[in-house]
C-alpha cells in the first residue's frame, strides 16, 4: 500500500496520531497543540517512561480521536534501528485497534542532526514488515476475515525531501515481504519448478530483468554433477535459475548473488532427526533473498548490473539418492567426496558458484542457511559472515550495522583448508575433524570461488525466527535490507 507523505501542518485534522517522545523532556519536538495535550497526560502521571513503551490516549474534542504516544528512551542511545522497532510497534497496535489509517509525526521521531528523509525511509520500510501476515494457506471463512494493515501517513516539516527515501523504504519492503513469502511456502508448494516459476514472473514484471532457467536435461549435458547428485532422491528435479538485470553500462562487470535454494532438506540418506525437521522448508532463503534483491533493484533502476543465480533441488532420500561415500564430479570439474548427504548446501552452492564466474563478477555474495554450527557461534542475532576480501567484507558489515541487519565475521585462515581434505577426491563435502562447522563450510566454497572477490553469508540463524516488534513468526528475508544498503551506498561502482 502507498505511502502518503503530507505536510505538519495537516496533523491538526488526523484521527489517529503517532507521536514519539525523547526520555528528555527539553527534547520533545512536538507542535503546540500536541504539546498542551501531553502536558495534561504528564501532570497525571500516565506518560509512558520506559523505552519501548507506549500509551493509546483519546484526548477530548474533535481531532485527533487517538494519540499513539511512544517513549523513544534517552537520544543518546537513538538510532535508526530502535525508530522501526518504534513504527513496527505502534503499527502492530494500530492493526490490533483496527485502525484505517495512522498519521506518524515524523518530526517527533527525529533527533540531534538525523533528517526526516531518514526516519520517513525506516518508517516507510518497518510499517509494512510489521503488518505482514502469511495467509495463503489459512481458509477464508466469515468470521476470520483477513486482517488489513492499516495505512501509512508520514507528517513532516519537508515532505518533499522525503519522496525518494520514502520510495527506497517501499521498494524495500515490498522486496522482504516478498522474500518471506517465498521462503515462508512449504515444500510442497514451493519446489525448484515453482521457485523457476516465480522467478519466471518476477522477470515478466520487469522489462530490464532477463531469465535462464536450465531444466535436468541440459544440467547433466553441461556437467551440474553437484547440483544434480543433491537432487538425485526426490521426485521433483532440480533446476538452476539465473536472473540477469541490466542498469550500468555494458562493459561493467556485475555484483553476482548466489542463493542457496534447497526447498526441503530432509537431510538426504543421512537423514535428519525429525524433531524440527519441517523448518527445513525455509532452505531456500537464500534464494529468495537474492529474488528479493533483484526486484528491489529493478524497481528502483539501479545504474548497476546485476546477477542472480540459484541453483535448487530438494534434498531427499530415496532408491535414486546420493550415498555417502560417493563421488561426484562437479561442474568445475572438480571432485567431491560425498561422507554426509546433509551436507548438501555447499553441494548445490559449488555448482551456482563456478556458473557464476561465466559473468566474471566484479563481487560475489552467497546466502545460505548452510550450517546449524552458525547458531551455536553468533545465535539468532547475526548472520556470519567469511570472506577472501577484507574490503568486501567491511563494507558489507558497515551495510548490515546501516541497515539492521547486522553479520559477524569468522576467520578464513590457511590452517582450516586441512580439514576439508579427502582421501580419495580432490575434496570431501564435511570436515575430517569436528569443530569451526561454519568455517570449513565456507573453505569449501572458497575452493569453487577461487580469487574472486567473494563474502559468504551463512544466514542459517536469521532467516526465520518469533515474532518481534517488527516480525511475525517465520522467514525474515535477511540479506534484502543490508544487501540494499550496500547497493545504494557501499559498492566501488568499478
Ligand atoms: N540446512 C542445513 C543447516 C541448518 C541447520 C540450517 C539448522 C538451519 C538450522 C544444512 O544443509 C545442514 O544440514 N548442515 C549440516 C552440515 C554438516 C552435516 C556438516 C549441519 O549444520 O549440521
Ligand atoms: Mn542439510
Ligand atoms: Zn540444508
Amino acid at each position: 500500500m502507498a505511502v502518503k507523505l503530507i505536510n505538519r501542518a495537516a496533523l491538526a485534522k488526523a484521527e489517529n496520531i503517532a507521536i514519539g517522545i525523547p526520555e528528555e523532556q527539553g527534547k520533545w519536538n512536538l507542535t503546540p497543540a500536541l504539546l498542551a495535550e501531553l502536558k495534561k497526560v504528564r501532570q497525571w502521571g500516565d506518560l509512558p517512561e520506559k523505552a519501548g513503551k507506549m500509551l493509546v490516549y483519546y484526548p477530548p474534542g474533535k481531532t485527533p480521536r487517538r494519540l499513539l504516544i511512544y517513549q523513544l528512551g534517552k537520544t543518546k542511545d537513538l538510532s535508526l534501528e530502535k525508530i522501526r522497532r518504534a513504527v513496527g510497534t505502534i503499527m502492530k497496535k494500530a492493526m490490533e485497534l483496527k485502525l484505517r489509517e495512522v498519521v506518524f509525526d515524523v518530526d517527533s521521531f527525529c533527533w540531534h542532526r538525523t533528517q526526516p528523509s531518514e526516519v520517513a525511509q525506516a518508517m516507510s520500510l518497518a510499517a509494512p514488515l510489521s503488518t505482514y501476515r502469511f495467509r495463503e494457506f489459512k481458509a477464508r471463512t466469515k468470521t476470520a476475515k483477513p486482517v488489513r494493515a492499516p495505512g501509512l501517513v508520514l507528517a513532516t516539516k519537508s515532505p518533499s525531501t522525503c519522496t525518494r527515501s520514502v520510495r527506497i523504504g517501499e521498494v524495500i519492503a515490498e522486496a522482504v515481504n516478498y522474500a518471506r513469502t517465498l521462503a515462508n511456502r512449504p515444500g510442497n508448494a514451493l519446489f525448484p519448478q515453482a521457485l523457476a516459476q516465480e522467478a519466471r514472473q518476477l522477470a515478466r514484471k520487469n522489462q530490464k530483468l532477463f531469465l535462464r532457467v536450465m531444466q535436468k536435461q541440459e544440467l547433466h549435458s553441461q556437467g551440474f554433477g553437484a547440483l544434480l547428485a543433491v537432487g538425485a532422491g526426490s521426485v521433483r528435479p532440480p533446476v538452476l535459475i539465473e536472473m540477469i538485470y541490466r542498469g550500468g553500462q555494458a562493459g561493467q562487470r556485475p555484483v553476482v548473488l548466489v542463493g542457496k535454494g534447497i526447498t526441503f532438506d530432509s537431510g538426504g540418506i543421512s537423514l535428519k532427526p525429525s524433531s524440527k525437521m519441517e523448518e527445513m522448508r525455509f532452505d531456500m532463503s537464500g534464494a529468495a533473498t537474492v529474488l528479493g534483491i533483484l526486484q528491489a533493484v529493478a524497481q528502483l533502476k539501479l545504474p548497476i548490473n546485476l546477477v542472480g543465480i540459484i541453483p535448487a533441488a530438494e534434498n531427499m532420500p530415496s532408491g535414486s539418492a546420493t550415498r555417502p561415500g560417493d563421488i561426484v564430479r562437479s561442474l568445475s570439474g572438480t571432485t567431491i567426496e560425498i561422507l554426509n548427504t546433509d551436507a548438501e548446501g555447499r553441494l548445490v552452492l559449488a555448482d551456482g558458484i563456478t556458473y557464476a564466474l561465466r559473468h566474471k563478477p566484479a563481487s560475489l555474495i552467497d546466502f545460505a542457511t548452510l550450517t546449524g554450527a552458525v547458531i551455536s557461534a553468533l545465535g539468532y542475532q547475526a548472520t556470519g559472515l567469511i570472506t577472501n576480501q577484507e574490503k568486501l567484507g567491511n563494507e558489507i558489515l558497515a551495510a548490515g550495522q546501516a541497515s539492521g541487519e547486522r553479520a559477524w565475521q569468522l576467520p578464513l585462515w590457511e590452517e582450516y583448508k586441512e580439514l576439508m581434505k579427502s582421501d580419495v577426491a580432490d575434496i570431501a563435502n564435511i570436515a575430517n575433524k569436528s569443530g569451526a562447522g561454519t568455517i570449513t563450510g565456507a573453505v569449501f566454497l572458497e575452493r569453487f570461488v577461487k580469487d574472486t572477490p567473494w563474502v559468504h553469508l551463512d544466514i542459517a540463524g536469521t532467516a526465520w525466527g518469533e515474532t518481534g516488534p517488527i516480525f511475525e513468526k517465520g522467514a525474515t528475508g535477511v540479506g534484502v535490507r543490508m544487501i540494499m544498503e550496500w547497493l545504494l551506498h557501499g559498492p566501488a561502482r568499478g
